[in-house]
Formats: structure tokens, C-alpha cells, sequence
């Protein structure tokens, strides 16, 4: 916590004692900020992000909240945009990097520490991962004709349990521990990294349905159960389809195939890696944390009927009438 607050600039804590906090998961706090609940070194990147990001014609943007799939969005984002680059599986990037380390995030990497970077020099298209809000977003991102948003929603009784369970591997010792039905009250309050969860939700459906061009919407247990499909859809609203050919061949299942769950979590660079999120300054964190179990349903095994009860009512009140069900 104090190797935290010794980065915060003099800038960032005059607005941290301004905003509304709570009890963080991994850090001390998590502040209110723009709407959303954050980590205050992402503020810190958020603001920088705001102010200095300048879109390119072909920019990709991988957005989700914590634990909704992510590392699997950006493993099959690069794996469909480079597809021709890396036609030869053998030397395939993602069997030796972990997919975090292919696919940066605006808050975590690119905009962190006060740094500004020259981003103009990125392999294009670029690919860019973030867990911010929509309407955080920087404004010519959000106002881009070209710029195209992936959003990957997953059910918010797994997304939880993959959260709790991830994030109390992430939170220091130095932290005091807290329980799972506190961590449940935090989630159902709206207090967790980039919460509330359904306002995160509601922001990139409501602008895939406004502009479907430009923000895809898609769902982790949709693509479970058919993948093929589902990237058949990404591929073309990348602006990278795949050829009758390329369907012929099987291209979409070697893609599927690749970034699978049972794929990557065998590899080694996923099993025995630790750095693929070194930007959380957690000397503990290994790579395989981030492959649990990848499956949809989980939750049966940890919810009880009270709490059951307590999110199906809550996602009812908040998603009802926005087209938006799990
Ligand atoms: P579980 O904890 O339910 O297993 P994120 O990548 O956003 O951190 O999300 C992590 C969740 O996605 C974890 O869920 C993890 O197991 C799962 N996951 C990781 N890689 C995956 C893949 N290739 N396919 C499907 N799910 C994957």
C-alpha cells in the first residue's frame, strides 16, 4: 500500500480527498469517480487517457469488466487480426506469450505512471484492451466512425465468482482478509473495480444497439456454446471476415482451437509465467490465475438460495426493460 501511495502525484491526491471511497479488493480504497468505482492509480491513467489519447483510423478496443473473459477476447482478437501474419501455427505468438502480453490495457499499461507514450509507431490495426466504462472512454474514441469496440458481457453470477476468487489471491497480506458474503454485498452494492456492474453492462449495450457498426456486443456463454459462430461475427465487424476459403480450411476452428481454454491453460508460458500482469505490482501473481475453470455455471457451486435470490432480484431491477437477460 505505501509503494501505491508514494506513486499517486500531488495532483491525484487533492482529487482522492474529494471523492466518495470505499473498502477496496486488491487496494486500500476504491474511489468514486466520473460514475464508476476505481483503483486510484487507474484514475491517474484514466485522466492521462482523457486527455492525451488521439484515435487512428483502424483502432480495435477490447472492453469488458474484470473477470468476464478478457484474456480469452484478447487471444482471439489477435489471433483473427494476425491470422495471416502468423499463418504457421508452429510460431504462433500466443503459444509463447500469454495473451496479456499481446494485447495492452489503456489504464493498466499504456497510460500508467504518468506516462504519455507516442503510440502512432503500434502495429496496425492497433489493439487496445480496457475495463473503463463507456462513457469514460476518450471522446474521439467514442465519436470515431471507424474506431471498433468489442464488448465481451458475461453472466454476472460467474463474473462474481471469478472475482472474489481472483481477487482475493491479489489482495496483499498486508490488507485485512474479508469474508465471501461481505465481498457479495460489495458486488451487489455496485463496489468493486469499474462497478456498478449492470451500469458497465447497460453503457456498451445501449451503444451497440445505437450504433452496431461501431460497438459489438457479445457474451461469454453465448461464445461457449458456439464459438464458430461467434467469431464468424467478430471476424467480420473487425473488418477482417473470413473467405468461404479460409471457412473451407477450418480457420475459424484453428482460431477457436487455439485460444481455447484447455489450449492456453496448458501451455507453458500460462502455467509456470508470472508476469503477465506485472502492472499490478503483485509479486505473487501467476499467469495461472488467470485460467480457473472457464466454464459457464460455476456459481451453483458457491451461491446459497438467499443469495440466489438477492442478484436475481437485483439484475431484474436493473436490466428490466433494456433488451439486456442472462
Ligand atoms: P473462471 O474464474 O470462471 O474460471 P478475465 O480474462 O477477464 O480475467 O476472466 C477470467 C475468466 O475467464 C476466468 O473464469 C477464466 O478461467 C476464464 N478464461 C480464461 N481463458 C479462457 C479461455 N481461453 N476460454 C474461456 N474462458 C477463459
Amino acid at each position: 500500500a505505501a509503494e501505491e501511495e508514494e506513486e499517486e502525484t500531488e495532483e491525484l491526491k487533492e482529487l482522492l480527498v474529494t471523492l466518495p471511497k470505499e473498502k477496496g479488493w486488491r487496494t486500500p480504497f476504491i474511489y468514486k469517480f466520473q460514475g464508476f468505482w476505481s483503483q486510484p492509480k487507474e484514475i491517474q491513467s484514466i485522466l492521462s487517457f482523457q486527455k492525451h489519447f488521439k484515435t487512428s483510423e483502424s483502432d480495435v478496443v477490447l472492453a469488458t469488466i474484470p473477470k468476464s473473459g478478457t484474456t480469452w477476447l484478447k487471444a482471439l482478437a489477435f489471433a483473427i487480426i494476425n491470422r495471416k501474419r502468423y499463418s504457421n501455427t508452429q510460431n504462433h505468438p500466443l503459444l509463447t506469450s500469454n495473451p496479456h502480453d499481446l494485447v495492452p490495457f489503456i489504464e493498466y499499461e499504456i497510460y500508467a505512471n504518468n506516462q504519455v507514450p507516442d503510440l502512432s509507431d503500434f502495429a496496425q490495426p492497433r489493439i487496445f484492451a480496457t475495463h473503463i466504462p463507456y462513457h469514460a472512454l476518450e471522446e474521439s474514441m467514442k465519436k470515431s466512425d471507424t474506431t471498433k469496440i468489442v464488448y465481451l458481457c458475461r453472466n454476472p453470477f460467474d463474473t462474481f465468482i471469478s472475482s472474489w476468487l481472483f481477487l482475493k489471491k491479489l489482495r496483499p497480506e498486508s490488507l485485512p482478509q474479508f469474508s465471501f458474503e461481505e465481498a457479495f454485498k460489495m458486488y451487489c452494492d455496485g463496489f468493486i473495480g469499474c462497478g456498478p456492474f449492470w451500469e458497465h453492462m447497460l453503457g456498451y449495450y445501449n451503444e451497440s444497439l445505437k450504433r452496431p457498426q461501431h460497438v459489438l456486443f457479445l457474451k461469454y456463454e453465448d461464445m461457449k456454446e458456439d464459438i464458430v459462430s461467434n467469431l464468424r461475427v467478430l471476424g467480420g465487424f473487425l473488418g477482417f471476415p473470413f473467405s468461404l476459403e479460409e471457412e473451407r480450411e477450418g480457420v475459424i476452428e484453428d482460431i477457436a482451437n487455439l485460444c481455447s481454454f484447455d489450449k492456453l491453460k496448458e501451455l507453458e508460458v500460462n502455467k509456470s509465467g508470472k508476469a503477465a500482469m506485472a502492472f499490478l505490482n503483485n509479486s505473487n501473481f501467476e499467469n495461472n490465475y488467470l485460467f480457473r475453470k472457464g466454464q459457464v455455471g460455476d456459481w451453483v457451486n458457491h451461491f446459497n438460495p438467499s443469495m440466489v435470490n438477492k442478484l436475481s432480484q437485483l439484475m431484474e431491477d436493473k436490466f428490466q426493460g433494456s433488451g439486456l437477460s442472462f
